[in-house]
């Protein structure tokens, strides 16, 4: 057998991630197979990423006949499975986003996302909004709460203030004539899932368009049917101004779009935005297979009734409560989530950590079935309460 990647890795890798203790080999549905013959239900799915989960057919058919037939152009040429994947994409997105501009991540996307609204206003301020996490990008992480700790240049590229999550009055004192933009996330996931209310986004809403300011909706992590609708946004009826995409959107294939409206997309001409790689073939084919799949199987419905099965079974043993909306969920634990995690994982099941120290991370595949939220349940129910 080879050396264990682990150490492989550690050898000729940058070492900034901490990383899980074991080695997947293969993949199938919630399914993670591991080297040493483990199979670990998967609830984190690879950072929100797995919407499908592993192996789905109508994904890997997609990717598959897309690679044999054209593995790569650029924009410098129009290809149909571009196209295709901006049709569905903008069918799907709150109404009024009819324009598309592919990227490769989510930083990348709350990059131009940022700096088109600094363009389109000609103003130079951003609110984000406290406990936010947006990217590690020089734009998205200048927007990204305790900045410090994740902003590693000299200046930022704009000024920025954040308005305290859910503060409805501080967002009316701090929203005025010189905002480009407010960037916020529906469920904020890195803070734990948190979801920021109704009335809140509402305010931000009604705010940003009295005083000319663009809002703008990060659902990197909440969009792509993550939250029981295809965009988290949609549960608050709120329109953005400029809603960015990534993670989920290609079912694991690396992808990101910004979507704006008609109107803000005139705003742009040739050579103002670019990205080699945005819009790829492959990445396309991914796009299109992944919308399709969660229309064709239903997957809203889906996320729906896994999310009250896990409010209703799931708060046991050491959870004391859940946040968060459909399968972008935090667990309120009664010690820290860290020690949930492992010893979830020693029950082989996979669940994520958050901001919040007590807040354990439910990131699964859209395709969940009732028998793994069972599964979870019972595992959480073997894992002591703490006593006070
Ligand atoms: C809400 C949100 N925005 C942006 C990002 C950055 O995405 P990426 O890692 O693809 O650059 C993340 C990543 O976790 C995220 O959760």
């Amino acid at each position: 057998m080879m050396a264990d990647p682990r150490i492989r890795e550690a050898a000729v890798t940058i070492p900034v991630y901490g990383q899980l203790p074991f080695v997947p080999v293969r993949a199938s549905g919630c399914d993670i197979y591991t080297r040493d013959g483990r199979r670990i239900l998967d609830l984190y799915g690879g950072h929100a990423v797995a919407a499908l989960g592993y192996g789905h057919p109508k994904l890997v058919k997609a990717i598959t006949e897309q690679s044999n037939k054209l593995l790569f152009q650029s924009n410098a040429v129009a290809l149909d499975i571009r196209a295709e994947a901006a049709e569905k994409l903008t069918a799907v997105a709150p109404d009024g986003l009819e324009r598309v501009f592919f990227v490769n991540s989510g930083a990348e996307a709350n990059e131009n996302a940022l700096r088109m609204a600094c363009m389109a206003t000609g103003r130079k301020k951003i609110l984000a909004i406290t406990q936010g996490f947006h990217g590690r990008t020089a734009a998205a992480a200048a927007v990204t709460w305790n900045s410090e700790r994740w902003y590693g240049f000299p200046s930022l590229p704009f000024e920025v203030d954040f308005i305290p999550r859910d503060d409805v009055a501080a967002a009316t004192d701090m929203i005025g004539d010189d905002i480009a933009a407010v960037i916020f996330e529906p469920v904020q996931g890195v803070a734990g899932a948190y979801d920021l209310s109704t009335d809140f986004l509402r305010a931000l809403r009604e705010l940003t368009a009295q005083h000319g300011a663009l809002l703008i909706a990060d659902e990197v992590q909440s969009g792509v049917g993550r939250c029981g609708h295809f965009f988290a946004v949609q549960a608050h009826e709120i329109k953005p101004d400029i809603l960015t995409s990534a993670k989920a959107l290609g079912g694991g294939i690396p992808c990101g779009a910004v979507l704006c409206s008609h109107a803000m997309a005139a705003n742009f001409g040739t050579g103002d935005l670019g990205s080699t790689f945005g819009g790829g073939p492959i990445a396309a084919a991914a796009i299109a297979a992944t919308l399709d799949a969660i229309e064709d199987e239903s997957l809203l419905t889906n996320v729906r009734s896994a999310e009250a099965a896990i409010r209703n079974q799931c708060v046991v043993g050491p959870v004391t409560g859940i946040q968060g909306m459909g399968l972008l969920l935090g667990l309120k634990c009664d010690r820290p989530a860290l020690e949930i995690r492992d010893a979830l994982l020693e029950q082989d099941i996979l669940t994520g950590t958050s901001g919040d120290p007590t807040i354990l991370r439910i990131l699964a595949p859209l395709v969940l079935e009732s028998r793994h939220i069972d599964h979870l349940a019972e595992a959480l129910r073997e894992i002591v309460p703490a006593t006070n």
